[in-house]
């Protein structure tokens, strides 16, 4: 989704065969909506138990945020520890950690049982600040590191030519190309009677015993059981998720630097934020991946500014100076900070959710995953229900679902007095805006060959109104992080219908 010279170096370098569109009826023992990280491996352990599973993704397998993220496997979660030992206790803390560990160990063994590559490599992590402001928080985490026994180090200095005051290191994280660890699972499932379908977008669902998922194009798969793994639930009003998550986005710019790469994934917690890792390319030289620039969706500056500020700290910090790829993502938020995976609701007893992984959605995908796969297969919980939806979201949670909600309706109604004195004949080839037509606000986009896309830009998820993404061409929408083609498309949801097209 990148308009780079390369899109995301995941994506072009994978491999996925095509898989048809569902229209037709069709039943299945568990019905997976997504083609993510958290689908293709609730999948793919699903059918290993022998249940049969039958796997719908909107767009292409791979495609979705698992082909547009820094791929670190860790249960270095920014700093978490120390934050969920106060809200939470340790035993919850370490049951979050050890989730995160068993996604390492899972990957290592999948690797190896499905004879792949996935590219897997062992790596410190670290978080770092170079601000005294928060030398402290870094100090408090390493001080959760030692009550839980995690193994890891205080730093002063990185590895890195970069300057930091103060770093938390963990020991033993990993990092791999999550699309080669899909293409996998991917081949095993259909080698082994799941079936698989893309392009086959999830409209609503028939909730009951079976549940029904209806299909946009028409269609439906009748099921046992759901899975929803669609980064943002596509069925949210049910559990209010619309109101309960927070979503962000933010940006990788990848190429070659002539210093050696020390080894380790960094993150800093000052802002702007600024994240690296590295990666081999295809005839094995060394990629460094800087990511970071992170905003709430809708609220950033132009699209192009935060990939050119990556750029810029990449040149000044590792002497880059050649630039093959771009590309960025958008990550969901809980209340609590802790993922949300289980029953969609208390009260729905085969509907099942897995989203919120925040930026760690490799290991999140994975917990998820494992999650769920025993609460269909045992009916219990792996993590002592840590992660279950219907949790509280606690006090501040409710303050934070508050303000959601106000900014939401804040949104609703100022978009819609957006001002505009554009008309069409102002834009040039590549571009968009908005003009009023009959009082009403319609998004234009003039594509590269004169050809004139006209939408109305009111996402059809809520009501709130979409603001145009230049590096991406895209309407995305500020409230939820729906995202729609510049011909009004849906890309992401959770809204599940295009924006309407103006004649
Ligand atoms: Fe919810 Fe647009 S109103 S994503």
């Amino acid at each position: 989704m990148s308009k780079g010279k390369h899109e995301s170096y995941w994506i072009e370098t994978s491999n996925f065969p095509n898989y048809p569109k569902l229209k037709e009826d069709t039943e299945t023992e568990v019905c997976v909506v997504g083609g993510g990280i958290a689908g293709i491996t609730t999948a793919y352990l699903l059918t290993q138990k022998g249940f049969r599973v039958t796997l719908i993704e909107a767009l292409k397998l791979g495609h979705g945020t698992t082909g547009y993220t820094t791929a670190k496997l860790t249960a270095q979660h920014d700093l978490i520890y120390n934050q969920l030992i106060s809200k939470f206790g340790e035993e919850t803390a370490k049951i979050h950690y050890d989730a995160a560990m068993e996604t390492i160990d899972f990957v290592k063994e999948t690797e190896k049982e499905l004879q792949a590559d996935f590219q897997l490599s062992t790596e410190a992590a670290y978080v770092f600040t170079d601000e005294q402001k928060n030398v402290r928080q870094i100090e408090k985490e390493w001080e959760a590191y030692q009550k839980l026994g995690i193994p890891g180090s205080l730093e002063e200095e990185l590895p890195l030519p970069v300057s930091s005051k103060r770093a938390v290191k963990m020991d033993n994280q990993a990092q791999f190309h999550p699309l080669l660890f899909l293409q996998a699972m991917t081949e095993y499932i259909s080698s082994h009677g799941g079936r698989i379908y893309e392009d086959t977008r999830a409209e609503t669902i028939d909730e009951g015993e079976p549940a029904t998922v209806k299909l946009k194009d028409g269609g439906s798969v009748t099921a046992k059981h759901v899975v929803i793994a669609t980064h943002f639930p596509f069925y949210d009003f049910k559990g209010a998720y619309f109101a309960r998550l927070d979503v962000a986005r933010s940006y990788i710019v990848s190429g070659k630097s002539p210093l050696r790469y020390p080894g380790g994934m960094f993150i800093s917690m000052d802002s702007p934020s600024r994240s690296v890792r590295s990666a081999k390319d295809k005839d094995g030289e060394t990629l460094w991946l800087i990511g970071g620039d992170g905003h709430r969706t809708g609220k950033g500056k132009e699209m192009k500014e935060h990939y050119s500020n990556l750029r810029n700290w990449g040149r000044s910090q590792f002497e880059m100076d050649e630039f093959d790829y771009n590309w960025s993502s958008e990550d969901f938020m809980s209340l609590d900070s802790l993922f949300y995976i289980g029953r969609i609701t208390k009260r729905t007893q085969n509907l099942y959710v897995a989203t919120a992984f925040r930026k760690w959605g490799m290991s999140g995908g994975i917990t998820a995953a494992k999650e769920i796969t025993s609460l269909i297969a045992d009916g219990k919980s792996l993590y002592n229900d840590i992660y279950d939806p219907a949790r509280s979201d606690g006090v501040k949670g409710i303050t934070t679902l508050a303000k959601n909600m106000v900014e939401v309706g804040t949104e609703l109604v100022s978009g819609k007095l957006e001002k505009t004195n554009k008309s069409i004949d102002d834009l040039e080839q590549g571009e968009a805006g908005k003009i009023r037509h009959n009082g009403k606000l319609v998004g234009v986009y003039k594509d590269n060959e004169g050809t004139v896309h006209k939408v109305d830009t009111t996402c059809t998820h809520m009501g709130c109104e979409v603001h145009w993404n230049d590096a991406e061409t895209t309407w995305d929408c500020p409230c939820h992080g729906s995202r729609f083609r510049a011909s009004g498309e849906v890309i992401e949801g959770p809204a599940v219908k295009d924006l309407k097209k103006i004649d």
